[in-house]
């Protein structure tokens, strides 16, 4: 019985995942009217959009249609940028409901800016005919065009957003599949190549992601948490003081690499802008580098001033490690990796916070037992901070 229910989920999966496959390629793709099918068709990396064309080469034109899913009240754009890569200089054909009779219009546009008002003009190169349609939650948007300068390599740009403004396509976002959407197509044979070293960049801020996400959400608090409950035990004396300064020292420095990677990240993309990433990313880099200096103004444990450079260092430490988590999380928004990659950080700090809990409420015993016992041998003695263990505290 369980034997072929297992089995059963078994082939469900498999059926799922064939699928899936299926739907993401653009071969099985038919078109409205009597439209013969197109010479080629690409499945598009980004926003799960597809392009389908046929390239004229007597007279250089360009017949093609572009697919994407959006809802009706969307709208979705395809474009050729004869001057550069990216949208700057892009000339493209826009689909999205009119306003007043929410019937699908096409408009031809040119982008001079990255925040153009929209409007409907010429292109730099002739269009011959446009039309737009949308069925079963896609848009298409067929055009007939002259290529520019008879290219067959051209880089074109995509785009999809649930922004309009007064009616027309407003904005999108700025993160994700919206800002990788854009690539080298080579018209005679379908191969492409990332545009303006896209691929490259997605790996650096993966990257990005994965060396803070390590270093910042996972190392440092492993170093507070082996700080704070290894030093109940006088057996761990000094070693977990040396345990923790090469955890924080490692992580500082993977961090701070991190950190770099996405100052640079962040300056080779000046239109884009993730204020409050970066914003916490910048604080922290502050906190942290005061974490490590003021360890070499730290007092001696007889000094007096010892408690007040405790309470800055636990303060500063644990604002550190929340405002990491946050940032992390904001990470997770903007490059919008699998889900299955935040689960598994999900799961990371959920354990940690449960070994945390389980560790706090031990290390409490074990003080109070100390305590009580020692009250039994002497009415004195209590300690200063911390559990109470004023011998072996601190280094
Ligand atoms: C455009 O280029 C193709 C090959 O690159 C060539 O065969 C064709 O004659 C050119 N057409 C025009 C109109 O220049
Ligand atoms: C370009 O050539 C194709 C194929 O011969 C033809 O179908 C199309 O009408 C031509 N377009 C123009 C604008 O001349």
């Amino acid at each position: 019985m369980k034997k072929s229910l297992f089995l059963f989920l078994l082939l469900n999966f498999f059926l799922s995942s064939f699928s899936s496959a299926q739907a993401q390629s653009c071969t099985g793709e038919t078109f409205s009217g009597n439209r013969p099918l197109y010479a080629f068709c690409n499945s598009l990396l980004y926003l799960r959009a597809s392009l389908h064309w046929t390239y004229h080469a007597v007279n250089g034109t360009l017949d093609v249609a572009y697919r994407a899913p959006q809802s009706a009240s969307g709208w979705v754009a395809w474009a050729i940028n004869p001057s550069a890569t990216g949208m700057i200089g892009a000339n493209a054909f826009l689909a999205f409901p009119d306003s007043s009779t929410g019937a699908v219009t096409i408009w031809t546009t040119q982008f001079h800016s990255r925040n153009p008002t929209v409007q409907n003009e010429g292109l730099s190169f002739p269009v011959y005919n446009r039309e737009a349609e949308y069925a079963s939650g896609f848009y298409t948007i067929y055009a007939t065009l002259e290529l520019p300068a008879n290219s067959t390599k051209v880089n074109s740009v995509w785009q999809s957003s649930t922004q309009l403004q007064n009616g027309e396509p407003s904005g999108h976002p700025t993160y994700g599949d919206n800002t990788n959407s854009k690539e080298i197509l080579d018209l005679l044979s379908g191969q492409t190549t990332a545009a303006g070293g896209g691929n490259s960049r997605q790996h650096r801020k993966n990257i990005h992601g994965v060396m803070n996400a390590v270093s910042w959400g996972i190392m440092m608090p492993t170093g507070v948490i082996i700080a704070r409950y290894l030093k109940v035990f006088p057996s761990a004396h000094p070693a977990w003081y040396y345990l923790h300064i090469a955890c924080q020292i490692s992580a500082y420095i993977i961090g701070v690499s991190g950190w770099g990677l996405g100052l640079k990240l962040g300056s080779e993309s000046p239109g884009i802008v993730h204020h409050k990433h970066r914003n916490i990313g910048i604080t922290l880099f502050v906190l942290a580098t005061l974490q490590v200096f003021a360890l070499f103004l730290r007092p001696d444990k007889k000094n007096k001033y010892r408690i007040y450079w405790n309470v800055y260092h636990h303060t500063i430490g644990y604002l550190v490690i929340i405002l990491s988590v946050v940032n992390i999380f904001k990470g997770f928004d903007i490059l919008l990796p699998a889900n299955k990659w935040k689960h598994a950080y999900i799961a990371v700090i959920v354990l940690m916070a449960a070994v945390a809990v389980f560790l706090e409420v031990f290390t409490w015993i074990v003080v109070l037992r100390r305590r009580s016992k020692k009250s039994e041998n002497s009415q004195h003695s209590h300690g200063v901070s911390g559990y109470g263990v004023k011998q072996n505290q601190g280094v």
